[in-house]
């Protein structure tokens, strides 16, 4: 497997082209089944999930052409309803596929994501709202089977706790339900806005959007359209915090002020400037301070400060002035990179769903181990702002979701190098051809 080697110490300064943003691209590729015309995805990253939806929809029958980042999706067909495990295990976003599926053909038979490292993450709430909506769902051999025999039908669906992708799978099955369906306490994420907006741009008719009450009068069917995926937040934020963490100044050009207010207020409390500017955003620690200060952070749902960016946040804090406490509220089990940040030198000590952070002058480098995608971008963080080197193994978590992670940060001055590992036999994932890729 490979690793990533990074000589810590240096400020990030420069420019970092912000990509397409995964978790609007993923659903979004999904919403191309709810209609036999093509589906033209613009600004899409790449990225191994993407890889997987794509092999997930190709087995649908889907034909998917990519050049550059437009990616172009056509499903004249549906010629399998069933989303089989060895595609579903790599990746929770399958689940995805479930609303469009049973909307389009009526039945659908999706594998059980399952567990993950960062928790439980159970998937009754986009069931048991199915169900509201006329489905017959029984769970077998790990495979959710899924009936509509008469079609779905509209209803009130209230969410009592927000979800991102309960609203993305109810939100695609509603607009080609009979009927009308309400989403009550539904998800305000960027990523739910951009797919509420291509959507309507297949001729689906939502009201609410942005809101966290969706309104969607279902149609027969929905047309092709051409749709470019919204900048990627969690990147530009991770970006950001490396800009901050080194003591560097980095402009992410692309990035939206407004998907990242939450964000861009913590950094501010703890003296790290946000600015926007022609292009995107401009981040630097305030030029009167040697340290980050400490502050406390919750995680929330949008707007609130992102669950995706704690890890890095506290990557940050381990070298602040002062003591932070963070607070993870969404996933249980969201501090796998404690450990390996301590290992770093950093002082945690977690308690049940907090984590105290108490700032420590520098971090050493040390090998370490990714473990979630987002935690693993947390040690590259703490790896730039080291002292030494620091190498971090099971660099896929990384390919998951970051596009370009070494080149765009060398760009900026770092010393980061992927280390390459023999080639493994099995490969996996989706190929698009050679000349695309
Ligand atoms: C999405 C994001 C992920 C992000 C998360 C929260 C994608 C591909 N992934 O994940 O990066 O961290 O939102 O912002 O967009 N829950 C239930 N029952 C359900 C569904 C969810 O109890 O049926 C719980 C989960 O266990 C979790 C919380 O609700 O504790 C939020 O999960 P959810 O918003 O659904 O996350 P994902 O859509 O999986």
């Amino acid at each position: 497997m490979d690793k990533i080697r990074i000589v810590g110490g240096r400020p990030l300064k420069g420019r970092i082209p912000i990509s397409g943003a995964k978790n609007a691209a993923l659903p979004l590729m999904a919403a191309g089944l709810l209609t036999d015309e093509t589906l033209t995805l613009n600004n899409v990253p790449r990225l191994a999930d993407i890889d997987s939806m794509a092999e997930l929809l190709a087995q649908h029958g889907a034909c998917l052409a990519r050049e550059g980042a437009t990616l172009s999706l056509t499903t004249p067909t549906i010629t399998s309803t069933v989303a089989p495990y060895d595609i579903v295990r790599k990746m929770r976003a399958s689940i995805l596929v479930l609303g469009p599926l049973l909307a389009r053909c009526r039945t659908a038979s999706v594998s059980l994501p399952g567990g993950c490292s960062i928790g439980t993450r159970p998937v009754d709430l986009h069931l048991s709202a199915l169900t509201q909506m006329g489905a017959e769902i029984t769970l077998d051999d790990g495979y959710i089977q899924a009936r509509a025999p008469q079609g779905l039908h509209g209803a009130e669906i209230v969410f009592p706790l927000v979800t991102v992708g309960g609203t993305e799978n109810i939100l695609m099955a509603a607009c080609l339900a009979k009927g009308t369906t309400t989403l009550v306490g539904a998800a305000r994420e960027p990523e739910i806005t951009d797919l509420a907006q291509c959507l309507v741009a297949m001729g689906a008719t939502i009201e609410g959007i942005g809101t966290d009450c969706l309104r969607i009068e279902g149609r027969e069917r929905l047309h092709g359209a051409t749709h470019r995926v919204i900048p990627d937040r969690l990147e530009a934020g991770t970006f950001g915090i490396a800009g901050a963490i080194t003591g560097g100044d980095v402009e992410l050009v692309g990035a939206q002020m407004e998907s990242l207010r939450a964000v861009a207020h913590l950094l501010d409390t703890a003296g790290v400037e946000v600015t926007e500017t022609a292009e995107g955003l401009r981040v630097r620690r305030h030029p009167d301070l040697a340290r980050a200060r400490g502050v406390d952070v919750t995680t929330q749902p949008f707007p609130g400060f992102p669950t995706d960016l704690q890890a890095q946040f506290m990557a940050l804090m381990t070298l602040a002035d002062g003591a932070s406490l963070i607070t993870e509220t969404i996933f249980e089990n969201r501090f796998m990179h404690v450990p390996e940040l301590v290992r770093m030198g950093a002082s945690i000590t977690v308690h049940g769903s907090s984590a105290q952070v108490r700032g420590v002058p520098a971090l050493k480098g040390a090998p370490v181990m990714a473990t979630d995608l987002r935690a693993s971008v947390s040690l590259v963080l703490a790896g730039l702002a080291a002292e030494g080197e620091t190498v971090i193994s099971r660099v896929y978590h990384l390919d998951r979701g970051y596009e370009n992670l070494e080149s765009k940060l060398q760009t900026c001055g770092a010393i980061v190098e992927r280390v390459k590992a023999a080639p493994q036999h099995d490969a996996g994932g989706f190929a698009f051809g050679q000349a695309d890729r």
